[in-house]
């Protein structure tokens, strides 16, 4: 009730505005008696994933936070695991605004932000500073200005920096945003990128005494052999787990409504079913050998068990929670 007042406030204003306010008084409000307004006090569904301890099987989707500024904010909200960034080796703008707009006859997002962020070296100063309990998933990309063919090394930058304050590191290849990145998702770019991210978390493994696991954020837009073939990598080079899915480039569900021309990857319930589909299809092709991270429409406890049927062992939400607020975490977590 309360989330569905101050959403009415909040959809009058232009959506980034919207977010960076809410960023804003969220990390203002956090251990003050003002975040009654958000704490959440959930029961706890612990689940072992990729082998670390999960309070709950319910995250925040990577993007709503890039920066980690809010990272108590959204613990006290009951999540069972935040993923910050995506964060580049340096601090970039991201794309010209206007870049984020709303679909609301279909509770959808569309998005071109850029991967707007001040920087990992910013990002792990905030994460350092955080006192959440739940596991924190840093995810990592490259800087526009890095031409294609050196994106691994951007990789490696952030994942040597982040190593020591991750509980998982996400590799994100499927951001429609940065030109080519897709690309990586794909044959000799795909193996090359994942040799490399094994070969040196081992290195920082052995060096750091602590294993932090991999995981590697896939888009909905893949046809069915490109899927086999990411499945195929992601056994073969031994990554501990696959977030499914990004947003998508397909527009067929909201033709024709407010926005839905716009540039960008598209969320919210435009996905669901698309995402459940990969979801789905990776589950038959993995065989469990290594877990499945479902986002993409998750909007409700029933929207939560379809992801977890198809075979997911954990779940996101990034649009249904700017849709529903914090009770969607509590309802979900309470009934899954
Ligand atoms: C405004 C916005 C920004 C996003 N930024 C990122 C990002 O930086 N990195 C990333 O991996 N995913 C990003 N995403 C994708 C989400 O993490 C999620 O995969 C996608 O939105 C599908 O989930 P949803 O339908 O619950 O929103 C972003 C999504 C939105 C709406």
């Amino acid at each position: 009730m309360m989330y569905r007042l101050a959403r009415s406030a909040i959809f009058q204003l232009d959506p980034e505005h919207a977010h960076d306010l809410a960023i804003k008084n969220l990390s203002r409000f956090t251990g003050t008696p003002l975040d009654v307004f958000y704490r959440q006090n959930l029961p706890p569904r612990p689940v072992q994933v990729m082998g670390l301890h999960f309070k709950n099987p319910v995250g925040l989707a990577a993007g709503l936070d890039k920066n980690g500024e809010c990272i108590d904010a959204f613990g006290a909200m009951g999540f069972g695991s935040i993923e910050v960034g995506t964060v580049t080796p340096r601090p970039q703008d991201g794309n010209d605004k206007p870049r984020l707009f709303r679909v609301i006859p279909a509770e959808g997002i569309i998005n071109r932000m850029g991967f707007n962020n001040h920087g990992v070296d910013a990002l792990v100063e905030n994460v350092k500073k955080a006192k959440y309990d739940g596991v924190i998933g840093i995810n990592i990309g490259k800087n526009k200005d890095t031409p294609l063919e050196n994106g691994k090394d951007d990789y490696l930058i952030c994942m040597d920096k982040v190593y020591d304050h991750a509980g998982y590191i996400a590799v994100n290849i499927s951001s429609p945003n940065t030109p080519g990145l897709r690309s990586l998702q794909y044959g000799d770019a795909l193996d090359d990128l994942l040799s490399a991210l094994k070969v040196r978390q081992n290195e920082l493994a052995k060096s750091r005494g602590k294993y932090v696991p991999v995981a590697l954020k896939i888009a909905p837009d893949m046809t069915e052999d490109e899927l086999v073939q990411v499945a195929d990598a992601l056994v073969r080079y031994n990554i501990d787990g696959v977030i499914a899915t990004n947003t998508t480039l397909d527009r067929s569900l909201v033709e024709g409504m407010p926005h839905a021309h716009e540039a960008g990857g598209l969320s919210g319930r435009p996905v669901q079913n698309k995402s459940t589909e990969v979801i789905r299809r990776l589950h038959q092709e993995l065989n469990g050998k290594l877990p499945i991270i479902g986002v993409g429409g998750v909007d409700s406890v029933m929207a939560a068990k379809e992801k977890m049927m198809a075979g997911a062992e954990l779940v996101q939400v990034y649009s249904g929670f700017i849709y529903h607020g914090p009770r969607l975490v509590k309802d979900i977590v309470r009934n899954i």
